[in-house]
């Protein structure tokens, strides 16, 4: 192995697949390899206003996230020292109390919808995927999903997503597209561009 963490950074709009896709890269590469970033961790604490009013929130605009701590935390990793990653509880709309130790590998995976939009944190990307998943499949699973797994109803998830999550898709998300060195089409069970990734992973690391 080269003495570089490799850093992969996998975006696209909800719903895409990315989560899907880097469940997949990580049974590849084996679970020892690797650690995980969740943009969705750095989402920043809100634990100073009320429940009614984390729902108003706008999770979808950059400001919602806390970038300093994710380069900082980015740059850690790149470096060989370990962080305490904040987790985010998607029922209660708020980061968690307690933090995961996370420790330096030689591959690090960020994922999340808004990462390649941020220059500074494109600028220490090795590898960037785009997940690229039509409109009408993103909204469908992200029901579906909302629902089942983060305590969302039918109406929330269509209210929220006229409102701030494909509005913000569209001035943030799309154009970052044209950053991307590799684009995967639907997502989480494209096994061919998933194998692929990972060659290019193995290339790099061994
Ligand atoms: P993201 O992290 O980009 O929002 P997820 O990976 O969470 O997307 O996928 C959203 C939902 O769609 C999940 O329930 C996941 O199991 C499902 N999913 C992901 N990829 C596919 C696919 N290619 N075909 C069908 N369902 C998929
Ligand atoms: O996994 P996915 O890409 O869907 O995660 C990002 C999405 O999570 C954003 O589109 C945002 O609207 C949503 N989100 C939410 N509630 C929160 C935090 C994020 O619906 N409290
Ligand atoms: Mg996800």
């Amino acid at each position: 192995m080269k003495n570089k963490t490799l850093l992969i950074g996998i975006s696209g709009g909800t719903g895409s697949g990315k989560s899907t896709v880097t469940k997949k890269l990580v049974e590849l590469i084996k679970e020892e390899n690797v650690a995980v970033i969740e943009e969705d961790s750095y989402y920043k604490d809100q634990s100073n206003i009320s429940f009614e009013e984390r729902v108003k929130t706008n999770y979808d605009h950059p400001f919602a996230f806390d970038n300093k701590l994710l380069i900082e935390h980015l740059k850690d990793l790149k470096s060989g020292k370990s962080i305490e990653k904040p987790l985010y509880d998607f029922e209660l709309h708020n980061r968690k109390k307690e933090t995961l130790l996370v420790e330096a590998k030689e591959v690090v995976i960020l994922e999340g919808i808004l990462i390649l939009s941020e220059e500074e944190i494109r600028a220490l990307l090795d590898i960037k995927v785009f997940v690229d998943t039509d409109s009408d499949v993103r909204i469908i699973r992200r029901i579906l999903r909302d629902i089942k797994e983060r305590g969302r109803s039918l109406d929330s998830v269509i209210y929220q997503y006229m409102k701030t999550v494909r509005p913000a898709h569209l001035q943030f998300i799309e154009p970052s597209k044209k950053y991307a060195d590799i684009i995967i089409p639907e997502g989480g069970y494209n096994d061919v561009a998933i194998d692929l990734i990972y060659q290019k992973i193995k290339s790099i690391i061994e």
